[in-house]
């Protein structure tokens, strides 16, 4: 089974659980509406027991969670089971081979009797076993590493992508189902951790350049949707519009694409076809809502009406297209290309700001500007210890939290292993903090230091 598959017979197996949970309360336990859901979600449960001994489904914040990876995407229907598992106080639940259709029926017996609120797990793991049920045990949660999820969600972006542009070239109609999924996965992990997948936003590839770049602006323009609190469809409809926005360029040579230096009139020309190329493609995929691909049609169309495509003087620009420019403009900056070198994040918004009221909208830019704080994920620092290091965490907009990956350090030698620093942290013997940072560093003093930094960074 693929992950797809995998997550919706899973929706399925809690959708049964919770039904059969909600009809105990009305019927006897041998009546069919109780009974019948316990032999659905059974044969769909042992359907993973072919591959795996075992199905573990974790509830972390709310949203579950199957094989370290959350499944944002479930609907509000199986809500009803999952709250009575954290009322009671069951973090993970697994289902062992061997499993039989009356272990389900005790267990949710188990739920259905059970009056106290967050027991621990090992009384759990002690009442369900008196009841008589096995092959379901209780687990503690386990310690989740965000970085581990954050780089998981960020790959299945770039895979989505890579499928898209795919799809065109070979004059198919691609699907946008996928392109959905993983924006509400960034949105979702966002909310979790934001510095975790932010700080991914550093992936430069040359080679990837295209797909690292549209899931960069994925990234990006929906950090900037929840600073402006934008309502979920709206950031869908915001996130699915950065991640494709440039899609028009398929069609176009890649050596065109990555030409450096100046382009011909007449290539300029090829190029600013794809904002138009790319709204007629969302237009026919399925899942990509008509608002996306207005954005789309849009990211080049500048603040004050210049840029491309030229809609005339009456068309109304949607409000949200600016905020798919702002973080195309800002990636586009920090990216090494073959024309230009990679801006320091200050460097980038420095010159973003001489564009504001021109090409980029103010207020927007103002938004980029808090989401990345004075010293934005991704800016080399000197720190008074004289190490240097790369801003890896902000913390929430507005609090500034500031953690530094150190790679070189006061000898100027890289570090075998980065060490994440807090800068928040007080040294016990000054009372003061333990670190502070001097200034920014050229990154080009140390052409080789952050190569993978957040991918191996030691997190404490
Ligand atoms: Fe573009
Ligand atoms: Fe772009």
């Amino acid at each position: 089974m693929e992950r797809r598959q995998q997550e919706q017979v899973i929706a399925s197996i809690i959708r049964s659980l919770g039904a059969s949970l909600k009809n105990r309360k009305l019927y006897p336990p041998s009546h069919p509406l109780v009974r019948t859901p316990v032999e659905k979600c059974f044969s769909e449960i042992i359907q993973f027991f072919t591959k795996q001994p075992e199905l573990a489904l974790a509830i972390s914040d709310d949203t579950l969670v199957f094989e370290g990876v959350p499944l944002f995407n479930l609907t509000s229907s199986l809500d009803f089971f999952m709250e009575r598992l954290a009322v009671i106080g069951i973090p993970a639940i697994v289902f062992e081979r061997g499993l039989s259709p009356d272990d389900i029926d005790r267990f949710i017996r188990f739920l259905h009797e059970t009056k106290e609120e967050r027991l621990p797990v090992s009384d759990i793991q002690k009442r369900i076993e008196a009841l008589g049920v096995g092959h379901i045990r209780v687990k503690p949660p386990e310690a989740e590493d965000d970085h581990t999820l954050a780089r998981e969600i960020y790959n299945n972006a770039v895979n989505a992508v890579v499928t898209v542009l795919q799809d065109i070239r070979m004059g198919k109609i691609p699907s946008g189902a996928e392109s959905d999924r993983v924006v509400k996965d960034i949105s979702g992990m966002l909310q979790r951790n934001r510095d975790a997948i932010m700080a991914l936003t550093l992936i430069k590839n040359f080679d990837e350049y295209t797909y690292n770049h549209s899931v960069n602006v994925a990234v990006l323009a929906l950090s900037m949707a929840d600073a402006l609190s934008l309502s979920l469809q709206e950031k869908t409809e915001v996130g699915v519009a950065g991640l494709l926005h440039d899609v028009g360029k398929t069609q176009l040579a890649l050596d065109l694409i990555r030409k450096p230096g100046g382009l011909t009139t007449a290539e300029f020309e090829e190029i600013k076809k794809h904002p138009e190329e790319g709204f007629l493609y969302l237009g026919k995929m399925s899942h990509i809502r008509p608002t996306s691909a207005v954005m789309v049609r849009e990211h080049h169309v500048r603040y004050d009406r210049n840029g491309y495509p030229s809609l005339g003087p009456d068309y109304v620009l949607h409000p949200n297209s600016q905020i798919i420019s702002v973080a195309d403009c800002y990636d586009a900056l920090t990216t090494m290309r073959a024309y230009q070198m990679a801006k320091q994040p200050v460097e980038a918004l420095d010159i973003m700001q001489k564009l504001a009221g021109k090409s980029l909208d103010p207020n927007i830019l103002a938004v980029l500007k808090s989401v990345m704080g004075s010293f934005p994920i991704g800016t080399m620092v000197r720190l008074d210890s004289m190490e240097v290091g790369i801003v890896t965490g902000v913390g929430p907009v507005g609090e500034e939290q500031i953690r530094i990956t150190i790679l070189i350090d006061r000898q100027g030698n890289r570090l075998p292993r980065p060490e994440e620093v807090d800068l928040g942290e007080i040294d016990p013997k000054t009372s003061r903090p333990r670190w502070s940072i001097l200034g920014t560093v050229n990154p080009l003093l140390y052409p080789d230091a952050h190569r993978g930094v957040s991918l191996t960074a030691n997190h404490p």
